[in-house]
């Protein structure tokens, strides 16, 4: 295992073109050996780029990589030890499940008896033990991807194990009791994985820490409640939770309080030096509450929805002309058309620019 270093790395397809657009823009990111990420954005904000430039199938642009230290940029990926799956699994359909999970080691001229110890091993933790002696091509899609992810857990020399959208092809059920072994075998053998996903859920249940991306660049890099509690941009905001933050235009008012309409809103956040331009208030919905009368951070909004999610009701008011989502526990009573709506200081963030501030 190693830690890996992303030193001013960029990537672009087409660095012959005059207006050369980047798919990487450039960034720095260490990954800490043993660690668990995972890589969290929309389709082509860059995820596979970044994962591909660590295995070397893509060569960057600009930049260095480094593996513990020594510049791995030039490196080959067959030397680089990085095991990655992908989101199809790759497997030889003519080999038993017991010799593809053999074959990174008898590749690597491993002795006959370390390889039958490794693959009992790594059938252990996958539970592929009663399917060791079938031929891989007639096992099911995850049974597949399991056996992808095995021949990167054979390898004991492997800096890392990337996978890009592993999960895709199994079926929902699995995917959490997938998730689960996955945590499991970072654990026992401390090995940094790195997972790519568009899916908030799987990056949340998965990882401890999030890099959260967006049109080539690394937006916020955090535990997923650094994610849920401070968003870095109003993106973020908008691509953690469900629903989505609450953004609404505001104003300056003094050194803590912003106007939001007609409301006055006392944050946290110094906002001595700040424009009034471009602001936004973001709450999320988890936090607002409702209290009986006006007072402090609260305003009078009118009820348009109320939907039930089981545990929780999701209520949508109108405040001069905002709609808010706020979420609150099934046994909480929502009037039927006046709300007041409590904006509590510690939990509002304020936005210069889409950018916290
Ligand atoms: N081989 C390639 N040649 C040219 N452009 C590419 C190539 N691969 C990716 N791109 C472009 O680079 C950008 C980033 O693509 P990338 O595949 O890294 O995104 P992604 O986040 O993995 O997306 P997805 O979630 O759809 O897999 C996109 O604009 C994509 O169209
Ligand atoms: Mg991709």
């Amino acid at each position: 295992m190693a830690e890996i270093v992303l030193q001013n790395i960029a990537h672009s397809y087409n660095p012959q073109a005059t207006d050369k657009t980047y798919a990487l823009n450039p960034f720095n990111m260490t990954w800490v050996d043993g660690a668990r990420y995972a890589i969290l954005g929309p389709s082509g904000c860059g995820k596979s780029t970044m994962l591909n430039i660590m295995s070397g199938i893509v060569t960057p642009s600009e930049g260095k990589l480094l593996f513990n230290g020594s510049d791995v940029t030039a490196v080959s990926t067959s030397e680089r030890n990085i095991a990655q799956v992908f989101q199809f699994p790759v497997i030889y359909g003519t080999m038993s499940v017991e010799q593809n999970l053999a074959f990174p080691l008898v590749c690597r001229k491993y002795a006959k008896d370390v390889i039958e110890e490794k693959v009992r091993e790594v059938a252990n933790a996958l539970d592929l033990v009663p399917l060791l002696k079938k031929s891989a091509s007639k096992l099911t899609a995850d049974q597949k991807q399991l056996i992808s992810l095995g021949r990167g857990l054979v390898r004991d020399d492997v800096s890392a194990i990337l996978m890009d959208e592993p999960l895709t092809v199994i079926d929902p059920d699995l995917k959490f009791r997938l998730r689960r072994q996955l945590k499991e075998i970072n654990q026992k053998y401390q090995s940094t994985l790195i997972y790519v996903t568009h899916d908030q859920n799987e990056a949340m249940t998965f990882a401890e820490n999030i890099i959260v991306m967006d049109e080539g660049n690394i937006v916020q890099v955090g535990t997923p409640a650094e994610l849920f509690e401070r968003p870095q941009t109003t993106f973020v905001g908008y691509f953690i939770g469900a629903p989505a933050m609450n953004f609404f235009e505001c104003e300056c008012v003094d050194a803590q309080t912003v106007a939001f309409g007609s409301a006055k809103i006392a944050t946290q956040t110094n906002l001595e030096k700040v424009k009034t331009k471009n602001l936004k208030l973001g709450i999320r919905s988890e936090y607002i509450t409702l209290t009986n009368s006006v007072g402090g951070n609260t305003l009078r909004a009118s009820v348009q929805n109320v939907e039930d999610m089981g545990n929780n009701k999701l209520l949508t008011a109108i405040f001069e002309g905002n709609s808010i989502k706020i979420k609150v526990k099934r046994e909480v009573e929502v009037p039927e058309d006046i709300v007041f709506l409590k904006f509590p200081a510690e939990h509002c963030c304020v936005y210069q620019n889409e950018k916290l501030l």
